[in-house]
């Protein structure tokens, strides 16, 4: 028998943010317990827009999605990615209007409620910048004692970044407030740029969407036009794309497993530099195969197999009906 794994997502949906959504909203062992949104890729509130249609495309409407913050914790607006993810975050794709809102309970609220609900079972995906986690952590300091795990999709550790040559968007676009999630002394596991650029979705995986014939296969497949031009265009030698927050969502409920995930050390930089926003991950054991030292704080993934696209393909035709 699966047990369910308790999740709340906080993402700023996003193309990727979508299918992994769609992920985890289609696998039977996972509980999608709420989705929280943060300005990042898009507003709060048409990341909140975009994750209940998206779920609506698979009937869940019976997950609360609240808004959260749409400014970081220094009170500036995010780099919105509307050059990546589209106009409405969805890769300008046009969804019906949500059958429900969003719930009038705050973002924040909504995080603390439902772990205190969840009595130690629920764990925390984050995919967008860390200023809700942060918020909720200022809210309720006993928050990383009521959740079981997080895992962040974000940094780059010897890897670039991708909103400047050191820092990657969900870092760098609220860097105190990734200090604060990597500080806060929860169990925390990081998938960072140097795995989600090597899980690629291709021109393959839109054929095979599109030939399903579901609903949530072939929006799968449309999202992806506006995300390949951009990867196509800025970092990726093919028309294809990285597969950042799905991957993440695989490996928080353990149905991806890393090949390589030392225990380090993890902070942020959050001068004004031009490292700001970088993380800073003590990598310095890594001839050594990364012995664990007394102040590691995270998980970080450094090696996964580049199999999981077919794998987040797979659960998206199986878990959406076919067109009739
Ligand atoms: O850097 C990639 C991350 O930034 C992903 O979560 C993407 O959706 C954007 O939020
Ligand atoms: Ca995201």
């Amino acid at each position: 028998m699966t047990t369910s794994q308790a999740l709340l997502v906080d993402c700023d949906t996003g193309v990727d943010d979508a299918l992994a959504l769609l992920y985890l909203a289609l696998s039977p062992d996972v509980d999608l317990r709420a989705v929280t949104t943060v300005g990042g890729n898009t507003d709060a509130r048409q990341a909140a827009v975009n994750t209940l249609q998206v779920l609506e495309l698979v009937g869940r409407t019976d997950i609360p999605v609240a808004p959260g913050a749409d400014r970081t914790l220094r009170g500036s607006l995010p780099h919105y990615a509307t050059h990546v993810h589209g106009d409405n975050g969805i890769g300008n794709v046009r969804l019906p209007s949500p059958a429900a809102p969003p719930v009038t309970v705050d973002a924040v609220d909504l995080i603390i409620e439902t772990a205190r609900q969840a009595e130690g079972e629920l764990s925390l995906l984050a995919t967008a910048p860390l200023t809700n986690l942060a918020l909720a952590l200022r809210r309720e300091p006993r928050l990383p004692e009521m959740i079981r795990h997080v895992t962040v999709m974000g940094g780059a550790v010897h890897h670039p970044g991708n909103i400047t040559p050191l820092a990657e968007a969900n870092i760098g676009n609220d860097p105190e407030a990734a200090a604060l999630v990597l500080e806060a002394g929860w169990d925390l596991t990081i998938v960072p740029l140097d795995v989600t650029m090597r899980e690629n979705l291709t021109t393959a995986t839109q054929r095979d969407l599109l030939a399903h014939g579901s609903a949530a296969s072939v929006f799968a497949a449309r999202v992806l036009d506006v995300y390949f031009d951009f990867h196509e265009e800025v970092a990726l030698p093919y028309r294809g794309s990285a597969c950042h927050d799905p991957l993440a969502a695989a490996i928080a409920v353990g149905h991806v497993t890393p090949l390589l995930a030392p225990r380090l050390h993890v902070g942020v930089e959050t001068g004004d530099g031009p490292a700001r926003g970088a993380l800073v991950a003590d990598t310095r054991g890594m001839y050594l195969s990364y012995p664990e030292r007394a102040d590691a704080n995270a998980r970080v993934v450094l090696e996964t197999d580049g199999r999981f696209p077919e794998r987040l393909v797979e659960r998206i035709r199986t878990g959406g009906s076919a067109a009739a």
